[in-house]
């Protein structure tokens, strides 16, 4: 069973760090963990959350405390938790590639373990950490570390550029001059970033309700241009131009 090393370390305003002993030394950026958050029936499902980071045997997650299994979480003391994965599809990984990497709030936790690998595979990568407030943003040295341009926007203009992140990065996108794009946040973001890359190759994270998380329930599943495919199973990570975006307007 795996281990939660230390009690969960709070590194924003309602954001949690949690170091787990996962007995395993294989995952991919991008994929995810499927926690039991309680012994008892609620809640009941597993709460899917994505690999933060991995090293050697541990794997870190953060949690954005929003609810009652998040909050459970985000308390639980040190020892066995109930935890099963890596799970889902990775993002796609090439070395020596220009890329624009956007995170939109808790969106940004899957995108720490990403740039970490591509800049071992010495990418050139900017990137662009979006949230709403000062508060929200979590450890900002450990992103600027792995960056070769590193950008923090917030709403209110508390930290770095005032402005919406969704603007900046469909303009990031836009001006061209990358291989790959890559992108996790708030549906609207995602989609910008997509529309506005034109025919540079945008890989989404996406964050929707999951039931099992296992493949079973077809909770989780979005239309793409493919068909009706399984979130848990097929993604989290998609080709951003096959997702039917209309549509996920209702499920997000
Ligand atoms: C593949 C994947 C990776 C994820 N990675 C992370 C991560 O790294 N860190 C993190 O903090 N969260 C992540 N999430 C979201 C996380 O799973 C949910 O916030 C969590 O399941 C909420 O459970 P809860 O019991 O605390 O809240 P609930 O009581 O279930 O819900 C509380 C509130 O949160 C909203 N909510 C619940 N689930 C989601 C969701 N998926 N998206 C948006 N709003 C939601 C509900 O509408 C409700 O308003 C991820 C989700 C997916 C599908
Ligand atoms: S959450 Fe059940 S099939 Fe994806």
């Amino acid at each position: 069973m795996p281990t939660l090393i230390e009690k969960p370390k709070q590194v924003a305003y309602g954001h949690f760090l949690l170091r787990i002993e996962s007995g395993t030394e294989h995952s991919a950026p991008g994929q995810f963990i499927n926690i039991r958050t309680s012994r008892q029936n609620d809640p009941l499902l597993r709460r899917p959350f994505s690999i933060f980071n991995h090293e050697r045997t541990v794997m870190s997650i953060v949690v954005k405390s929003v609810g009652r299994g998040s909050e459970i979480l985000s308390q639980h003391p040190p020892g066995a938790i109930d935890a099963i994965g890596p799970l889902g599809t990775g993002f796609t990984l090439a070395a020596n590639r220009r890329v624009l990497i956007a995170g939109g709030g808790v969106g940004n936790a899957p995108l720490f373990y990403l740039i970490k690998t591509l800049a071992g595979l010495h990418c050139d990568i900017t990137y662009l950490y979006g949230v709403r407030a000062k508060e929200l943003v979590y450890l900002p040295e450990q992103y600027k570390r792995h960056s070769n341009r590193f950008i923090i926007t917030t709403d209110d203009g508390s930290e770095g550029t005032r402005g919406y992140a969704t603007d900046v990065a469909s303009e990031l996108a836009a001006g061209g001059g990358y291989d790959m794009i890559y992108t996790c946040g708030p549906l609207p973001m995602m989609r910008a970033m997509v529309e506005a890359a034109k025919s540079t190759p945008v890989e989404v994270s996406l964050e929707n309700y999951f039931g099992c998380g296992i493949g079973i329930c077809s909770g989780c599943s979005i239309e793409t241009a493919d068909g009706l495919k399984r979130a848990c199973v097929s993604g989290p990570v998609f080709n951003g131009s096959r997702i039917n975006w209309d549509s996920m307007q209702d499920i997000y």
